[in-house]
């Protein structure tokens, strides 16, 4: 403001901050290391399956149950090369899905949605994949990424869009890294089987259209979660057996031999990990490290809670305070920024590591993700 009695009349803020937000959000760690921010346990509204076409049921099918190697001395020596590539039946990364299995999903539940009426027009509906992408921002230093935002009764649907970098990538992407593929996905056929109590069976394929989503509920602070997210096993045996919290995570990652290779583990992978099965309320990654050679001969299970102790007193470490701080901003970002009701427009935030999240206004093709057949189903 301006000094008083210096012949200049006092000027209010020339903006309502409100009706025009910042038009960019800062990314950096040290800005969110407040306090933890409230996170509602997660609990299940429901679930549906994909199966190898890729098809939609509402029904848990293609759900598997962890079935670990027995303990009985010697460890696993799973070849996760085996059937590479003649029994692998990768899905087509070229057709975009959007939220389109979660929409459908919404569309035939949204008359039993608890949190009575209207609890879905204030709350904030996208794939667990994309909060993992916003939890793990204020860390990142490879690769970016572009969330695109409609608000729609109410409603405020994120939907990520593959940024030119990573389909230049995707389209270039080195056999070897292919493969490697492969083998986190066979990885979990030696952990799973089809039937609880029931044994794998790894001479199948690996068919990567199939996956079981499980659909959640949560709140980050004033911020009403709806999210769906891909749940590799539930462990019949598990102590609580009431969903996620019998959920299993499975991870591959190289075999690890020094102190310096466990450390950055922890500061990198871990990271990643924790994000992506602390949002779901999933509360434990059992990861089978690979030795060179492409065999699991050891497990470790990491219990979700637990991750963070690895780097609480490394400088370089992560912590969950700044994910989940930032991702908040994030949402009250977009909720200020997204003002219209409109399924057609489209605000497309976009980050880049080492720069602030940006955005641009969009109307219609090809940025609008919400289909024709949801809303209009959504309008009757
Ligand atoms: P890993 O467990 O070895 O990472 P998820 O762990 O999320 O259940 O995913 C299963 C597997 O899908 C991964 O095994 C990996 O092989 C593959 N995958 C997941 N995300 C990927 C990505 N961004 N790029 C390449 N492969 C990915
Ligand atoms: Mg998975
Ligand atoms: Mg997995």
């Amino acid at each position: 403001g301006t000094k008083r009695g210096a012949g200049k009349i006092e000027v209010a803020e020339p903006r309502n901050k409100l009706s025009h937000p910042p038009s960019s959000l800062p990314t950096d760690a040290v800005l969110y290391s407040g306090p933890f921010p409230f996170y509602r346990r997660p609990s299940q509204l429901g679930y549906f399956s994909l199966d190898a076409e890729r098809q939609y049921h509402g029904d848990a099918r293609a759900l598997r149950y962890y079935s670990p190697p027995p303990t009985n001395g010697q460890g696993p020596n799973f070849d996760l090369r085996d059937g590479y590539p003649n029994r692998y039946q990768p899905r087509d990364e070229e057709v975009r899905e959007g939220l389109d299995h979660l929409l459908r999903w919404l569309l035939e539940h949204r008359g039993q949605l608890e949190g009575g009426p209207g609890w879905l027009a204030g709350a904030i509906v996208t794939w667990r994949g994309h909060l993992t992408k916003l939890l793990t921002t204020p860390y990142e230093q490879q690769d970016g990424w572009q969330l695109a935002a409609s608000r729609f009764q109410g409603t405020l649907y994120l939907s990520e869009v593959e940024t030119l970098a990573a389909r230049a990538q995707r389209l270039a992407r080195p056999p070897l890294l292919r493969e490697l593929t492969y083998m986190g996905y066979k990885f979990e056929q030696y952990m799973c089987a089809d039937k609880p109590g029931g044994s794998p069976d790894p001479s199948g394929e690996v068919n990567t259209n199939v996956a079981f989503c499980s659909v959640l509920r949560s709140r980050l602070g004033n911020h009403p979660l709806l999210f769906a997210g891909e749940v590799d096993c539930t462990d019949p045996q598990a102590a609580s057996p009431q969903p996620p919290t019998c959920y299993v995570e499975l991870k591959t990652s190289k075999e690890m031999h020094s102190p310096g290779q466990w450390r950055s583990f922890y500061r990198h992978k871990l990271l990643k990990w924790w994000a992506q099965s602390f949002l779901p309320g999933v509360p434990n990654v059992v990861a089978g490290f690979r030795t060179p050679e492409g065999f699991v001969c050891s497990l470790k299970t990491f219990p979700t809670m637990q991750m963070f102790e690895h780097v609480r007193n490394d400088r370089d470490g992560w912590n969950p305070s700044v994910c989940m701080n930032f991702c908040a901003a994030f949402l009250s970002f977009a909720q200020n920024t997204v003002v219209q009701d409109d399924p057609r427009l489209v605000h497309l935030f976009s980050w880049e590591p080492g720069s602030p999240v940006t955005v641009s206004v969009h109307r219609d093709a090809p940025h609008a993700f919400l289909p024709t057949w949801y809303v209009e189903a959504m309008t009757q």
